[in-house]
């Protein structure tokens, strides 16, 4: 009890009128966690689960109402199957056994994504899982699985060139807004926080048309590692910048 009102005297509390409105994490890291403790790189995805317990309810728990995680990336199909097909059973146990969870949250599952490239088992257990939270309001939680932000922008150039060869829409009348309907995300608000772990410093094609003015954070911790205190300490750096969209710092301030 002493060490607890010790830390939380030292570690300021989050601002709740400055809080990200949308955090994405590209949750990185869990071969390398898995290869650290001599492991096959299986059971650093298996180990990742409390990370994303910890992260749905940090989010919930500091009000926070959209988190969008990138758990399969178009990309990584390219991996040896063994790993592909680990993380797809992977995907619908955990789906299945945190539906009470995620319904006792008060989360609200979504997913973006080539969903149609995943096992009929994910798909179906995926549909599961978000027609059951459906009605929950606390907190928007998108997993983007088979995601790729270059295929999301041509499906949605695509789709409005399709809509002006049918004479329903003039070229000029496309708009950036136009093109955000068209796109997974239009249900959702730009990500403001950009979190990404394991030390890497890249988008790994994730979110790129929606990114524009988000705010990046890394950090060295690996996936798994990842807990409560470090999304708060991602929040706390978010909170401690100064958000300028093209503008000088003066007019912000004014
Ligand atoms: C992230 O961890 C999980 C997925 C990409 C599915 P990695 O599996 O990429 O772990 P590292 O980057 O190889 O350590
Ligand atoms: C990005 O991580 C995708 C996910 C976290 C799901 P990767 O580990 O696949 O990215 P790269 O290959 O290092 O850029
Ligand atoms: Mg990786």
């Amino acid at each position: 009890m002493k060490e607890e009102q010790a830390s939380s005297a030292i570690i300021p509390p989050l601002d709740p009128t400055r809080l990200p409105r949308h955090i994405a994490v590209i949750m990185d890291g869990n071969g390398r966690w898995a290869k650290g403790k001599g492991l096959e790189r299986i059971w650093g995805h298996r180990n990742a689960i409390q990370a994303v317990r910890d992260t749905l309810e940090g989010c919930a728990e500091a009000g926070v109402p959209y988190l969008t995680l990138y758990a399969f990336s178009t990309e990584n199909w390219s991996r040896p199957q063994y790993e592909i097909n680990a993380l797809m059973e992977l995907l619908v146990k955990t789906l299945r056994d945190e539906l009470q969870d995620l319904q006792q949250k008060g989360v609200r599952l979504r997913a973006i994504g080539d969903l149609a490239a995943l096992p009929s088992k994910c798909q179906a257990q995926l549909k599961e899982s978000i027609e059951k939270t459906q009605g929950n309001t606390r907190l928007t939680v998108t997993l983007a699985l088979s995601y790729s932000g270059r295929a999301e922008i041509v499906n949605a150039v695509q789709n409005l060139a399709q809509q002006v060869k049918e004479g329903k829409l003039e070229p000029t009348d496309i708009h950036a807004d136009m093109i955000e309907r068209h796109l997974f995300t239009s249900q959702l608000p730009d990500p403001e926080l950009l979190i990404r772990t394991s030390g890497e410093m890249r988008l790994s094609n994730f979110l790129l048309w929606q990114m524009a003015y988000a705010e990046f954070y890394f950090t060295p911790v690996l996936w798994p590692d990842f807990r409560k205190a470090h999304l708060f300490d991602a929040i706390r750096s978010f909170q401690d910048r100064e958000r300028r969209f093209g503008k000088t710092s003066e007019q912000i301030s004014s």
